[in-house]
């Protein structure tokens, strides 16, 4: 059975619907579920909020998830010590994916820099899953919200889908085609995570 579970994607990928729709049926099955997110809601997830909508210089947008993420940890250390699982929607990969993208002119390894920032601080899942989507398909799903943030873009969501597959190697990670039924997907995490 899994405990600490993460769910990536880049944008419209489906993956909030459906972390959501899997929390709701472990609860229904008796288990002791949390769902959690990130950019969290606490004050430093609100100030990183600000920073992709005011396109803040992608160094402070880097460190302020990664702080972010530094003190959700001490949350999900708590749950996990009381014996609930947690299920996040965004975690460690996001950061890699997306801050990538934006430091790619920045620095020679951007993806490594920012592994190697945060590793020594920050838990480690026992699942990712990455749904995986055409970021054409992905910005046709949001294309009616009524806001789009700037990191909505098709040549930048480009970048950060070609940075998923490269971090999402190894045993903890699945990837999963993010175009298949909702219901199916729900089913293959839920399974998953109890196997
Ligand atoms: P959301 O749409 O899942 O709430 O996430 C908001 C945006 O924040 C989304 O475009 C992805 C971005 N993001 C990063 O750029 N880095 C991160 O580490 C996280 C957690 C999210």
């Amino acid at each position: 059975m899994k405990h600490f579970v993460t769910f990536e994607g880049i944008d419209g990928s489906g993956k909030s619907t459906i972390s959501k729709m899997v929390s709701e049926k472990l609860r229904s099955a008796g288990h002791d579920v949390i769902w959690t997110f990130e950019p969290t809601d606490s004050p430093v997830g609100k100030f990183v909020q600000d920073c992709i909508r005011k396109q803040s210089d992608p160094f402070v947008t880097s460190f302020t998830f990664i702080a972010d993420r530094i003190q959700h940890c001490t949350h999900i250390k708590q749950w996990l010590g009381q014996g609930k699982i947690v299920l996040c929607d965004r975690y460690a990969e996001s950061t890699y994916a997306y801050q990538a993208a934006q430091l790619e002119t920045e620095l020679k390894d951007p993806l490594k820099w920012l592994q190697e920032l945060s590793r020594h601080r920050i838990l480690i899942p026992d699942r990712t899953y990455l749904f995986e989507i055409d970021p054409k398909t992905s910005l046709a799903r949001i294309q009616h919200r009524s806001e789009l943030i700037p990191f909505e873009r098709l040549a930048f969501l480009e970048k950060v889908h070609k940075n998923y597959l490269t971090v999402s190697k190894g045993k903890r990670f699945l990837q999963l085609d993010a175009t298949k039924p909702i219901d199916e997907l729900v089913q293959l995490c839920y399974d998953d995570i109890l196997r």
